[in-house]
């Protein structure tokens, strides 16, 4: 059993959609390593079954939240204080070595050479080179960096408000000690048209190794057709159209068959997808309110009021009430 492993965390069900994808992608790539994912409390079980079918590790981990909204604010990502437990990854001691990669990734060639650099090795942030981009980063489990990080953090917070704040004041070195440590950007490619330097894109496209979905629009919040199993691309993703495709026919092809109606948010909500076949009327509006919501807030409240069975409920009962025409009002009003 190899003693390297790949890396991801979630915080929930909406998230693992990506874990899941990711995972399928590692796989397809022809990885020769492990797969580990760190999840919360909040992760339902019937996730945490499905990642176990394709994640050699899935470890629970408690949150850990910098709860910093004065730069959360800066970065415009309010739900990000939550990234500060990706922290827990240099906890997984039993692998010698590990590469993390955010939920909203996607592997498109084998990259196992990544296991032969050393700790801290990242590409360059697309908005600011000097700093690394955390969605993708090779790193040494230990406690002691682990207690060491989160020290720091304690004592001088993040200036992002997030991890990607938080490392590059600890790895401050980064940008000026060791060139091997900065990864090719190929292995951290930011697909979103602002952030990206399109003639580039075309220019080299076939040699993108991983994709990152980074910003608030992710493949799974976008609108899909499951009748034809086509993606819609904003114009803001318009160049990355067949990638985002890509992720949508991992989904179809090895992720859709293992959801359940028992897992939240959009992920008990595609459960309910029959692919190839006419969605319901129903079905179009229950997506569409899960994808706003998700798109609206990354902090759902799962198990209360945005559980998947009140809204279901709530949409059912609009629709029953609906059908009612004038003249059966007519006819019934007055009983
Ligand atoms: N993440 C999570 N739950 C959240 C927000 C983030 O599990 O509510 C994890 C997930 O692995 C995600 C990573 O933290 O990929 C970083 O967040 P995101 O990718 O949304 O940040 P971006 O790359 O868009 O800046
Ligand atoms: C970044 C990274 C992401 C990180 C976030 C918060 O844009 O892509 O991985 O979690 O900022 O620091
Ligand atoms: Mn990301």
């Amino acid at each position: 059993m190899s003693k390297f492993a790949w890396v991801t965390l979630t915080t929930n069900d909406t998230y693992s959609l990506g874990a899941l994808v990711l995972a399928h992608s590692l796989k397809r790539a022809g990885t020769a390593h492990q797969l580990a994912v760190l999840v919360t409390p909040t992760v339902s079980e019937a996730m945490r079954d499905r990642l176990k079918d394709v994640y050699n590790v899935v470890q629970e981990v408690n949150v850990l939240d910098s709860q910093d909204a004065a730069n959360l604010a800066l970065l415009s990502r309010p739900e990000l204080g939550v990234t500060f437990t990706k922290l827990h990854c240099w906890r997984l001691v039993q692998f010698e070595k590990c590469v993390f990669l955010d939920a909203d990734t996607l592997v498109l060639k084998n990259c196992d050479e990544l296991f032969e650099r050393e700790e801290l090795s990242a590409a360059p942030d697309v908005s600011w080179p000097d700093c690394f981009n955390s969605g993708v980063f090779v790193f040494t489990p230990s406690v002691e960096t682990f207690n060491k990080i989160t020290e720091y953090a304690v004592q001088h917070g993040s200036f992002d408000g997030g991890d990607q704040g938080l490392l590059n004041q600890y790895f401050a070195d980064w940008s000026t000690a060791d060139i091997k440590k900065h990864l090719p950007f190929v292995y951290n490619v930011t697909a979103y048209a602002s952030y990206c330097y399109l003639p580039a894109f075309k220019q080299f496209r076939d040699k993108i190794k991983i994709l990152h979905f980074a910003g608030k629009l992710k493949p799974w919040l976008l609108q899909f057709n499951s009748e034809t199993k086509t993606v819609s691309t904003p114009t803001d993703y318009a160049h990355a159209q067949d990638l985002i495709q890509h992720w949508w026919n991992i989904f179809c092809d090895s992720v859709h068959d293992s959801l359940s109606d028992q897992m939240a948010g959009l992920a008990g909500a595609l459960s309910q997808l029959r692919i190839g076949a006419q969605r319901t009327p129903e079905q179009e509006q229950y997506e569409n309110l899960m994808r706003r919501q998700c798109w609206e807030s990354g902090q759902i409240d799962y198990s209360g009021a945005d559980s998947f069975d009140n809204i279901w409920k709530k949409i059912t009962q609009t629709l029953e009430a609906k059908p009612e025409t004038s003249s059966e009002a007519d006819q019934t009003g007055s009983s």
